[in-house]
Formats: structure tokens, C-alpha cells, sequence
């Protein structure tokens, strides 16, 4: 006879460990954010003038990739394996207590990230990067990451191969898509040769083996499936598990996951042309770009719309429960997201909205409204369930919601404002053809508008540190709870 998912007793020491590495590594990659979005609006805070020479590593271009790395690849796969832990024993009815490959599995795999994100900070710091967007990392910590990627290959895999669950929960679909894709975007857009093999060269630097406009093609397909597999299909794992499990609502339509996650995973991954419109690529492969990019609102909005669709009869619990209100607006700043950018993708859009901070905007409502409070939200969920305990303050959940809700629309609008303004000033023309502004003039124009996002940015990451804080005192001074309650109410004492 098969035990019932409450006879299992789950093992949660991997998403434990994983859940502190988000929480660390939301803090820094947020602070960095916050003091970046600074330094674009008073040039000071790159403390040359403190600094001196021991500035270079607290500069702007230092920076950025690592609040980009640190954020993506620190805090969000965090979250994402965290969940992964924890989410697998359930759909699948194993504990892995039952099978130590699975234990010892799970252990290498963190604490080999571990030594990853140990070194990618100290390289990037050091200014060591191999110059590719979201791929900085110098060929030694790629080898390293294809070796963890394969562990958590085998985790799925081995926890797959032994499941008492004989159908894949939705969830499962989207976390082996990221993992199938990841692992074929990554390598081939990191085949690279290392420099020291031609006698020239640091032992540290390596070139790509594609060059000019391949080099670009194959970095964009990289670049827009790294947004596709990490922060949409990863994510889209978590919102299918917690939405239902949070509400205890059934997901409102299978064939609707179905439709949607097979049409997503046909047209993302001929997207990325829409990153290099109007530059040497064939014109054909930006118009296939643009139009994929349109057609992507199909697969994006079926999924959000059954997200939403799946509280049908039970919208009271956006008013009664923070968590669900937290997984609505993510869902709402997906449908946002993703459909800011097909409209971004248009030709002629793009070619006002293209190096302009509209792009960061962009960016910034899909990860702040969609990512992290996904990520967040499925913490609060599991917290209690993994430590026994209930939740601090459901109060909190609340301060932190519209705290950071103000702060990402200061942070979009602003930008929003600023990237339009800055594409309209950089085309604009006198009567004789001449440009009618000069790179400085836009500068100026666009400084309120830096402190206005850096002002968001600043407010988003005060919640974050309420979401630390309540975290932190749930799992250390929550009251105990007997029994996992099944669902619809927030575990929490206030
Ligand atoms: C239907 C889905 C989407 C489409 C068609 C799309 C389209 C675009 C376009 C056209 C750009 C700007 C390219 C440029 O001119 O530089 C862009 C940039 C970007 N988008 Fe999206 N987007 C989508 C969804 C999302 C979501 C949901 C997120 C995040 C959660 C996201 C994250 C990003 C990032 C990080 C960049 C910046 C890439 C860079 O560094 O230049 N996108 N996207
Ligand atoms: C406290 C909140 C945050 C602030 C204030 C912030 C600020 C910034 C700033 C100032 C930049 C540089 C923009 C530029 O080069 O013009 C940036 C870039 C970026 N940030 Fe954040 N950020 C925050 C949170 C996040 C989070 C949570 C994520 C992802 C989960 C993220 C992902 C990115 C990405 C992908 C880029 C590159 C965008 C591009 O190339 O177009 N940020 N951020």
C-alpha cells in the first residue's frame, strides 16, 4: 500500500539550506541594486573621491554584474531550489529520507553552489568576466556550474525514477523544461577557448568561439531564454504549486496549463531576435524576433489567466490572506510583464525604447512584481510547514505588500518616463537634420527620474528586510504547530 502524503515525514534540510542562501543573497543583490540606482542619480557614490584607488571596486560597471549575477543566480535559484525541495517530495509521494542518494544528492548540490556563488563574487569583485550578458563568469566557474547542473539533474531524474505518484504535477513540467533548457542555452553560448592554450594570455581569460554578429545571436538566444527558463518557467513552477495549495482551490484548467506550457515552450526559444532589432543580424531573424514576441501573450496571459481563474469563488482570500495577495499581484505584474514586452518587440517601438531605461523598467516590474514575490510568497508558505511553526505576523505580510508595491511602481514609472523621454530626445532633430540635444542634456532631463526609481528601489528593499525579519522570527520564536493545516489560511498568530 502506498503511504499517504501525511504518514511521509519530509525531509526539508536541503530546502532549509537553500532558503538562507536566498535570504542572504536577496539582501546583498538588493542592497547593490539600491546603492547602483543611486550612483546613476549622484555620480558621488562611486566614492571616487573617498576611495581613491580602492574605488575601482565599488564603481558603477563593478557593480552591475553583480547585482545581476547576485540577484538572479544567488537569490532567485535560491528561492527556486528551495521550492524545488520541497515542492518534489510532495508531487511525487517520496520522502527523501527514504533514499539517501537523494539526501547526498541535494547536500553536494548546495554546498557546490555554495562554492560557486563563493567564487563568482570574488571574480566579478576581482573584475574578472568574460564580458557576455548574465554569463559573466570565467570558464573555470562555467566547468563548475555544468557539473552542478548535472547534480540537479540527477536529483530530478533520481527523484522522478523512484515516485509513487505515477502523473507529473504541472510544476514538474516547468522545473524540467528550466532544467533541459538551461543546460543546452548554457553551453552552447559558452563555448569559449581559453586564452592561455595559444601561449598568450591570463589563465583566467578565454574568447568566445563564435565572433561578430554570431557571437550576438547565439548571446541574445542565451540572454532572452535565460529570462525565459529562469525567471518565467522556474517561476511558473512555484505559482502552480502554491496558488492551489495556498487557497485550496484546484487549479481552474489542466488543458489550459497543457495548451499554454507546450505553446510557451515552442515560441520562447525563437524570441531573443527582438534583443537585436535593427543590428546586423538578417532582417528576417528580427521580424521572426518581433513576431514571436507578439504571439508570446498567448501562452503567457493562458497561464496567468488559469492562475487567476483558479481563486474563482474565493476572491475573499485576497482580503483575508496576504500570501494570495501576494501570488495575485505577481500574476497581474506577469500579465504586465509580458505584455510590455511584445509591445516592446515591435519594430518601430523598439527602435524608440531600444538602450533606453524603458528596457530597465521593463525588466524591473517582470522581476520585482513577478519574481521576487513569487519567491517570497512561496516562502512564507513553506516556512511554517518546514519548521513547524507558525508564521510571525500576517500583519507584517501586509506592511511589506504595499510597501514594496509602492516601490515598484515608483521604480517603473520612473523609468518608464525616463526611457521614453531619453529615446524621444535622442532622435529628435532640428530643422536643418542636426540632433537637437546633446548626450548631457538628457542626463539632466532624466536625474529626477533616477531619484524617483532609486527612491522605489530603496522602498522595495525596506520590505524585503520586513520579509527577512518576519521569516527569521517565525522560524525562531513562531509558536509550535501539531499538524500542517491543509490550506486556505495563512498560518500565522497576528
Ligand atoms: C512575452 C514575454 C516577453 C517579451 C516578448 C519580452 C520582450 C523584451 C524586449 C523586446 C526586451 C528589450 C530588448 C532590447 O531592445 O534591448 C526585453 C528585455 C528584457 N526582458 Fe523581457 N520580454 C518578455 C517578458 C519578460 C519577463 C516576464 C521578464 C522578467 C521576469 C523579462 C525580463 C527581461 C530582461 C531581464 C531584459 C533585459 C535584457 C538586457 O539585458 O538587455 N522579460 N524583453
Ligand atoms: C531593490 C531593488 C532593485 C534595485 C534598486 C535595482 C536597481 C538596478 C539598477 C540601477 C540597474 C542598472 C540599470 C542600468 O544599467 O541602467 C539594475 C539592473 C538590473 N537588475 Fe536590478 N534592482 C533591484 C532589484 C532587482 C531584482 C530583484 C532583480 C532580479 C530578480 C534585478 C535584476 C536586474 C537585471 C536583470 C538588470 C539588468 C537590466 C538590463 O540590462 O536591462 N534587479 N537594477
Amino acid at each position: 500500500m502506498q503511504p499517504s502524503s501525511a504518514s511521509l515525514s519530509y525531509d526539508y534540510s536541503v530546502a532549509k539550506l537553500f532558503t538562507y542562501t536566498m535570504v542572504i543573497f536577496g539582501i546583498i543583490g538588493m542592497l547593490v541594486g539600491v546603492l547602483l540606482a543611486f550612483q546613476m542619480a549622484w555620480p558621488a557614490f562611486n566614492l571616487t573621491g573617498v576611495l581613491g584607488d580602492y574605488a575601482e571596486f565599488v564603481t558603477f560597471g563593478r557593480l552591475r554584474p553583480l547585482h545581476t549575477n547576485g540577484i538572479i543566480y544567488g537569490f532567485m535559484l535560491s528561492g527556486i531550489w528551495a521550492a524545488w525541495y520541497y515542492i518534489s517530495q510532495r508531487v511525487l509521494k517520496i520522502s527523501f529520507n527514504e533514499y539517501p542518494f537523494l539526501k547526498a544528492l541535494g547536500q553536494i548540490h548546495f554546498w557546490l553552489y555554495v562554492l560557486i556563488l563563493l567564487l563568482a563574487v570574488v571574480t566579478l569583485f576581482a573584475g574578472f568576466t568574460q564580458n557576455k550578458e548574465y554569463i559573466e563568469l570565467i570558464w573555470p566557474i562555467d566547468l563548475l556550474i555544468v557539473v552542478l547542473w548535472v547534480v540537479w539533474g540527477l536529483h530530478m531524474w533520481g527523484a522522478i525514477g523512484v515516485r509513487r505518484e505515477k502523473s507529473l504535477y504541472i510544476s514538474l513540467w516547468y522545473f524540467i523544461a528550466t532544467f533541459l533548457a538551461i543546460a543546452m542555452l548554457y553551453i552552447t553560448n559558452n563555448l569559449q577557448i581559453p586564452t592561455f592554450i595559444s601561449g598568450y594570455g591570463s589563465v583566467l581569460n578565454s574568447v568566445s568561439m563564435y565572433s561578430g554578429t554570431n557571437d550576438g545571436l547565439i548571446q541574445w538566444w542565451w540572454g532572452h531564454n535565460a529570462v525565459a527558463f529562469v525567471f518565467t518557467s522556474a517561476v511558473i513552477a512555484l505559482v502552480y504549486y502554491f496558488m492551489p495549495k495556498e487557497s485550496g482551490a484546484p487549479v481552474y484548467s489542466y488543458k489550459l496549463s497543457l495548451y499554454s506550457f507546450w505553446s510557451l515552450m515552442f515560441v520562447y526559444l525563437w524570441a531573443g531576435g527582438h534583443h537585436l532589432i535593427y543590428s546586423t543580424v538578417p532582417d528576417w531573424m528580427q521580424t521572426m524576433g518581433s513576431v514571436f514576441s507578439v504571439v508570446l501573450i498567448l501562452p503567457s496571459w493562458g497561464t496567468a489567466i488559469n492562475f487567476l481563474l483558479t481563486l474563482r469563488g474565493q476572491w475573499h482570500q485576497v482580503t483575508t490572506n496576504p500570501i494570495i495577495k501576494m501570488l495575485i499581484l505577481a500574476s497581474v505584474f506577469y500579465m504586465f510583464a509580458t505584455l510590455e514586452g511584445p509591445i516592446q518587440s515591435i519594430k518601430s517601438v523598439n527602435a524608440l525604447a531600444h538602450f533606453t531605461d524603458w528596457i530597465v523598467g521593463h525588466v524591473h516590474d517582470g522581476v520585482l512584481g513577478w519574481v521576487c514575490f513569487s519567491v517570497m510568497a512561496a516562502t512564507y508558505h513553506m516556512v511554517p510547514r518546514m519548521y513547524g511553526r507558525k508564521l510571525y505576523s500576517a500583519k507584517l505580510i501586509d506592511i511589506q505588500f504595499w510597501i514594496q508595491t509602492t516601490g515598484i511602481v515608483l521604480y517603473f514609472t520612473s523609468m518608464w518616463i525616463a526611457g521614453i523621454t531619453q529615446g524621444l530626445m535622442w532622435r529628435a532633430v532640428d530643422e536643418y537634420g542636426s540632433l537637437q540635444y546633446s548626450f548631457i542634456d538628457t542626463v539632466v532631463a532624466l536625474h529626477p527620474y533616477y531619484i524617483i526609481r532609486g527612491v522605489g528601489g530603496a522602498l522595495y528593499f525596506v520590505g524585503f528586510l520586513i520579509f527577512v525579519w518576519n521569516v527569521i522570527k517565525s522560524i525562531t520564536s513562531g509558536d509550535k504547530i501539531d499538524k500542517e493545516p491543509i490550506s486556505a489560511t495563512p498560518i500565522s498568530a497576528s
